[in-house]
């Protein structure tokens, strides 16, 4: 899934001198084994990850043990690689979460593809570093090196949050950078949401992004027993915010879609991801539409929202055997199965 090199990662390996001086901290847009890479040149990378897939494929590929979470854990480290992740205010977050963990001096360097905003490196790291250079670039990406010049404040986990009220819910939603709808409830969400009905018993919210609807469902309905998972430590830490922040009770954990669940359901409900990063991955949803009715108990139903466009609902009738159609506007549809 990971075996062949972005092209990131074939620049770095022109720069292997440079990046293995010293056991590098790694983290951000990890998407092959630029860590096997470096530690065959040089000493063992430490990789931090937010990515759940990742950390497990990582994890079972070789013994290099990275850490998951939604920070480092605070050991000192001798140099940082950040991969660019998709979201410019992640990039500030995990610059904020890592840079810490260095002392001055200590070599500091950005990689990414030219479309994927690697150019704000400089501004990035302007406020803890004299001198940002751009040192290669090719295959469309690009790297940045820096010394560390100023320490970095020790890291505030509490100033990242964001919060947004749920007028309709009575609830706050609390975000943190890089999750699905940080400022704002989705529309699709918001249609899925106005049409969820009423639910008892065991509820899975797949792909809890900042933990909206699983929230909101409790708050309907006080009794059932609700899990939240995503791939997405971010994710799972700002669900986790919005149950407290609400004095809601649920099971948050990480899954690589269905993998980690266990038992039956009376209802999974979801607004599912539709992009998997820059490389195309198998697709999370199609196989949560094919598996769902697996993980339902009988009269157990899957609800779904998901733009009117996607060919969701063939594969709804392939899992099902039959796919209702509870509500649409122009952009979004909502979907029903049962089992
Ligand atoms: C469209 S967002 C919905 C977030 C939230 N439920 C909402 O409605 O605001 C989809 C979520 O699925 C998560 N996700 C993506 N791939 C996943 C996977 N393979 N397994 C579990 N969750 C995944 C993403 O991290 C994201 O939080």
């Amino acid at each position: 899934m990971y075996e062949a090199l972005t092209p990131v990662s074939e620049m770095l390996s022109r720069n292997l001198d440079m990046l293995c001086h010293q056991p590098l901290l790694v983290c951000g847009l990890l998407e092959d084994d630029l860590p096997g890479l470096l530690a065959a040149h040089g000493p063992a990378p430490r990789v931090f990850t937010t990515d759940f897939r990742y950390f497990q494929w990582l994890s079972s590929h070789n013994d290099m043990q990275p850490e998951f979470g939604a920070a480092p854990t605070a050991t000192p480290a001798a140099g940082l690689l950040l991969l660019m992740p998709k979201a410019k205010a992640e990039a500030h977050y995990l610059l904020a979460a890592c840079l810490p963990l260095l002392p001055p001096g200590a070599p500091v360097f950005i990689a990414g593809d030219n479309k994927g905003g690697v150019k704000a490196a400089p501004k990035l790291l302007a406020p803890w570093c004299e001198q940002v250079n751009k040192v290669d670039s090719a295959r469309r990406a690009s790297l940045y090196q820096a010394v560390l010049s100023r320490p970095a404040p020790a890291f505030a986990a509490d100033d990242w949050v964001g919060r947004y009220p749920l007028e309709e819910e009575h609830l706050t939603v609390c975000t943190l950078p890089g999750v699905f709808s940080a400022d704002h409830l989705d529309a699709g969400t918001r249609l899925l949401l106005n049409n969820a009905g009423a639910l008892h018993g065991r509820v899975l919210d797949f792909g809890c992004g900042a933990g909206v609807i699983g929230a909101s469902l409790l708050k309907r309905n006080p009794g059932i027993e609700l899990e939240q998972i995503d791939i997405n430590a971010l994710a799972l830490a700002a669900s986790r915010l919005t149950l407290a922040e609400n004095g809601l009770q649920a099971k948050v954990y990480p899954s690589d879609g269905l993998g980690e669940v266990q038992g039956h359901f009376d209802c999974i409900i979801s607004n599912p991801p539709f992009h998997a990063g820059l490389k195309t991955f198998y697709d999370t949803t199609e196989t949560l539409l094919c598996d769902a009715k697996r993980y339902l108990k009988p009269g157990g139903s899957l609800l779904l929202v998901a733009n009117a466009f996607l060919p969701y609902p063939d594969l709804i009738e392939q899992g099902f055997g039959h796919c209702e159609t509870l509500a649409a506007n122009g952009r979004f549809k909502i979907y029903r199965a049962t089992a």
